[in-house]
């Protein structure tokens, strides 16, 4: 299914991928692509990766069910040919994804774990594909264009939603795979007591929730001293409702790329690997002279 007002009709949005991606004085006309598997939905789009936003509507479509590998790749190829764009795809999954190979499944088809989902979404939309954690990918857009753009020392990114994600970014530059979801809050996996879900699930008050988010917040700050936390989630646009009860030494901040930031950040990704592709096949045929 789609939801009304995001698909758009097949316009050509041809892969233009340059060089000098994100580098001062790069053409305003540089463009990626990104896309965002969630568990419900799976949403793509064409981003301007000098202004670090959409540059074309979001296309969404309701994650297969069961979701296993080729029936997601086979989503994802829909949506990318939907925006006519044939360039190099920045893939987001909500797990460990380790040089490309999905090796954790916390709130998905487990069928996933193992599967090496470049090579799986690769092969159906025909171009290369950068896959990255979620939160990895969404903390990154956030560090370069949105909440944390100013922030040059270490900052941390927490979205609040099915699970917990966690980016860590230092001096700009991401450590993948912070799994700090799963840290034990109360003898229990902090997810299943802090996460979004969970205040849906238990029906928590704004305070009783708050409390929570307190403790998960307060065992973050005291174990990494970032110097700025950011909060993404569909929840971070209450984040009026909860942020201000929070007590942390450290300064705390609603995300602003909202539900765009993980599509913003696979983009980046996938046109600096293209980029680092390209340079490495160009230093190959130098070496080869
Ligand atoms: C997963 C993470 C993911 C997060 C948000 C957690 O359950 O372990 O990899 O980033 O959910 O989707």
């Amino acid at each position: 299914m789609t939801a009304p007002g995001e698909r758009t009709p097949g316009a050509r949005a041809r892969g233009a991928v340059t060089p000098g991606v994100g580098a001062p004085g790069a053409s305003s006309d540089v463009r990626g692509y990104g896309v965002d598997i969630g568990g419900s939905g799976i949403k793509g789009a064409v981003v301007d990766l000098d202004r670090g936003a959409l540059a074309t509507e979001r296309i969404r479509l309701a994650t297969p069910d069961p979701s296993t590998p080729e029936a997601v790749a086979r989503t994802v190829a829909d949506i990318v040919r939907e925006h006519g764009w044939d360039g190099p795809v920045g893939c987001t999954f909500p797990a460990v994804v380790l040089h490309g190979v999905v090796r954790t499944a916390a709130n998905v088809d487990q069928a996933w774990i193992g599967t090496d989902l470049q090579a799986v979404v690769g092969t159906s939309i025909s171009a290369p594909v950068t896959g990255v954690n979620d939160a990895d990918a969404a903390g990154l857009a956030e560090a370069r264009f949105g909440a944390a753009k100013d922030e040059p020392g270490v900052v941390l990114v927490t979205t609040l939603g099915t699970g917990i994600g966690t980016a860590v970014i230092a001096g700009g530059v991401l450590v993948p795979n912070t799994e700090l979801g799963h840290l034990e809050l109360d003898g229990h996996d902090a997810e299943t007591r802090a996460s979004d879900a969970a205040r849906d699930r238990e029906v928590l008050s704004w305070e009783e929730w708050s409390s929570r988010l307190q403790r998960y917040y307060r065992h973050l700050e005291d174990l990494f001293w970032p110097d700025l936390i950011v909060v993404g989630g569909g929840v971070s646009k209450k984040a009026a409702k909860f942020l201000p009860m929070l007590e942390l030494r450290t300064e705390i901040v609603p995300a602003q790329l909202r539900n765009e930031a993980g599509i913003i950040g696979a983009a980046l990704l996938a046109a600096e690997a293209a980029e680092a592709a390209g340079a490495g096949a160009a230093g190959a045929a130098g070496a080869a002279d």
